[in-house]
């Protein structure tokens, strides 16, 4: 009997996969990694947590999350390999471009790169982890003509992200917020990087190519580099008087606003509502008060014209005024989303191989039949 098939346009009402890492209810604006609401993860946990958390999908103990704190820092330093790679990428190259070939690189420098066993890939992925952080601060201090700053097993990866990113240690406040950004963009469901990396792995490659398609799939201005696009939005509105009438003229053009807007999400994503209270809260603290003025501005005005249509700010809207507070440059910060969300990538590569079936969906063919080949010298 043939098989009946159904032509779903972007997948947004198919059901591709198994997992029980995060779930999200868009309407009600629920976010759960595991169970555990979203919000009590940012106010209680820590990315290294929540990295155990999506892999075992339980919390650890106090002993299991001390020894998978020093297994990871034990995984910081970067090959030497690596280092070198680092420094032949042209200085001008966008920092996802140099991400993307740096994690396909890390698969030269280890041994079990084509190994698919549990074991192996739980390895690996502690390896990912570990070793994303220094390879962006390190491209980003050879970009810069600085000294590259190596990795300290003393420090959470958070803390030590922001130290080696800028040959100082952060504040607590900083490393803190920063570490609260990377819980809240670990894992999203079957998002497009995360079904890149899933659709990767299930043709049993690799855990290093699984990121690498993820990466690539994350660059892109509908996904997480919308974070950027965020800031540059706010850098051609450039001053609160000029908000009002640069938001009505591109919804008049029916363009769409950066960091506005989510496939699941028809109510506010509740990353974004913890982004806002934090991005206020930097913004008081440290008395630059435009880019969070502005952005609160813009809300309000989408809020007439497009919240009917459940269109919320989405997680890059108050991520990318996080970021700029914290003085991180605007071409990092979809380098940072990928930082922590491979954590969720890897977990999702990992819960893909427990019951493995390559993903191989159908496309309708639109194009003629019965051709004739005319060969070269008749056309
Ligand atoms: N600004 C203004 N209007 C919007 C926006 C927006 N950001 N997003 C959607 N709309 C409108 C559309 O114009 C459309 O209106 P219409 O029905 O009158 O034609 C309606 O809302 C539905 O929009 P779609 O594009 O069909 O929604 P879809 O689910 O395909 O797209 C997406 C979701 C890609 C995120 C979209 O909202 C968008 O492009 N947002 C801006 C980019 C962005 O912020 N991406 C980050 C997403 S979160 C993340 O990946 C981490």
């Amino acid at each position: 009997m043939a098989t009946q098939l159904i032509f779903d346009k972007g997948l947004a009402n198919t059901v591709a996969a198994e997992t029980s890492l995060s779930f999200i209810d868009g309407e009600k604006g629920v976010l759960e990694y595991v169970g555990i609401e979203i919000d009590a993860l940012a106010r209680q946990s820590t990315f290294e947590e929540t990295t155990f958390l999506l892999w075992n999908r339980r919390l650890p103990s106090q002993d299991e999350l001390s020894s998978f704190e020093r297994d990871l820092r034990k995984e910081y330093e970067l090959p030497s390999g690596m280092i070198d790679m680092v420094r032949k990428i042209p200085r001008s190259a966008p920092p996802m471009h140099a991400l993307r070939t740096l994690i396909s690189a890390l698969s030269f420098f280890d041994l079990e790169a084509d190994v698919n066993t549990p074991a192996a890939n739980a390895r690996k992925a502690m390896r990912l982890v570990a070793r994303t952080p220094g390879l962006i601060a390190a491209f980003d201090r050879h970009r810069k003509g600085k000294p590259i700053i190596l990795a300290d097993a003393r420090f959470g990866i958070a803390e030590d992200f922001l130290r080696m990113l800028n040959g100082t240690e952060p504040t607590v406040a900083m490393a803190r917020a920063f570490d609260v950004c990377l819980i809240l963009h670990a894992d999203h469901g079957l998002n497009a990087s995360t079904f890149a990396a899933r659709v990767t792995i299930s043709t049993l490659s690799d855990m290093y190519s699984a990121m690498t398609s993820a990466v690539g799939t994350l660059k892109g201005p509908l996904h997480g580099g919308a974070n950027e696009g965020v800031m540059h939005m706010l850098e051609e509105i450039g001053t609160m008087d000029r908000v009002d009438g640069w938001v009505q003229e591109r919804i008049g053009q029916k363009d769409k606003i950066m960091g506005f807007g989510h496939r699941i999400y028809k109510s506010y994503d509740p990353r974004a509502t913890y982004l806002k209270t934090f991005s206020q809260k930097i913004a008081s603290d440290t008395g630059n008060t435009r880019l969070y003025e502005m952005s609160r501005r813009i809300e309000e005005i989408m809020h007439e014209a497009v919240a009917a249509k459940g269109i919320y700010p989405n997680v890059d809207f108050y991520s990318a005024t996080t970021y700029a507070s914290l003085g991180l440059d605007i071409d990092l910060f979809t380098c940072l989303f990928a930082m922590s969300r491979m954590s969720g990538w890897t977990g999702h590569c990992i819960e893909q191989l427990e019951g493995n079936r390559l993903i191989r969906p159908h496309a309708e063919y639109k194009g003629p039949h019965g051709v004739k080949y005319l060969p070269i010298s008749q056309r």
